[in-house]
């Protein structure tokens, strides 16, 4: 009878479970998108999306999700595996259509967070640092994570009010920034994020802005931010693969 009452407890989320969203065209990078996703192509030594996995693994997380496109699911697959020969478990989802956007694509991902806390990793961004501090202390609502930048025009950019300190709203690669800094493709979300997905509207792009997910959690004031530290850099585009690779070269 006590040994039942233990099986039958109901389960802590005492983990936070990881999402590497790695769907998408590629078209900047094409021809080389046509061959294979843009996450398994080459940065310096290793396919692009090892370093993804490799910042959850070292920022604690092992069980994870891969949301993908249909046209080259079977590379991760034969690629990736179970997960196992690097130490993590990894499931998969396939998505319907891969010009949805960044938060279109984390949808995919809600049966697997099992209403727990997640972390959302962008399959072509590289950090030198990972999330430890930042995974084991998330409680609720949102964090997301900034990098300085010279110019951030590409990439979701805070508003600071005058203090410098409070965000007053994230704008989607504005022509004219209003700060220095660059939203990295690094999120963690509670369970409420899934509920927001499913208000938005598509923006002038045709895509569901993860932006977007975190100006709702700003305005509810759930959202927080840290500050990124060593190198940071997205790979999707024929410059940024280059030059992440070369800085990636250096460190090895
Ligand atoms: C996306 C996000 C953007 C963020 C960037 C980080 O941009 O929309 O806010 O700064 O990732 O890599 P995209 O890669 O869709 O251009």
């Amino acid at each position: 009878m006590g040994k039942n009452k233990k099986l039958n407890k109901p389960k802590l989320h005492n983990r936070m479970k990881g999402v590497v969203l790695a769907g998408g065209l590629g078209t900047r990078l094409r021809p080389l998108t046509l061959i294979t996703n843009k996450h398994l192509l080459p940065v310096y030594n290793k396919p692009m999306i090892l370093y993804p996995l490799e910042t959850l693994k070292r920022s604690g997380i092992t069980d994870i999700m891969v949301v993908t496109g249909r046209e080259h699911a079977g590379h991760f697959m034969n690629f990736l595996g179970s997960g196992k020969e690097y130490g993590v478990k990894i499931s998969y989802a396939l998505q319907d259509t891969n010009n949805g956007g960044i938060a279109d694509a984390l949808r995919y991902a809600e049966d697997f967070s099992d209403n727990g806390p997640i972390a959302v990793i962008l399959g072509d961004n590289i950090f030198e640092q990972n999330f430890r501090r930042d995974v084991a202390s998330f409680k609720h609502g949102a964090k997301v994570f900034f990098k300085e930048m010279k110019d951030p025009t590409r990439f979701g950019v805070p508003v600071f009010d005058t203090s410098r300190k409070k965000i007053v709203t994230i704008e989607e690669k504005p022509k004219q920034p209003k700060s220095k800094f660059a939203q990295t493709g690094f999120y963690m979300y509670d369970q409420n994020v899934f509920s927001f997905i499913k208000t938005l509207a598509p923006s002038a792009r045709g895509e569901l802005e993860i932006t977007d997910v975190n100006n709702i959690y700003l305005k509810k004031k759930k959202l927080s931010y840290g500050i990124i530290k060593g190198l940071w850099s997205d790979a999707g585009t024929f410059e940024s693969l280059h030059t992440v690779s070369n800085e990636i070269a250096k460190r090895v």
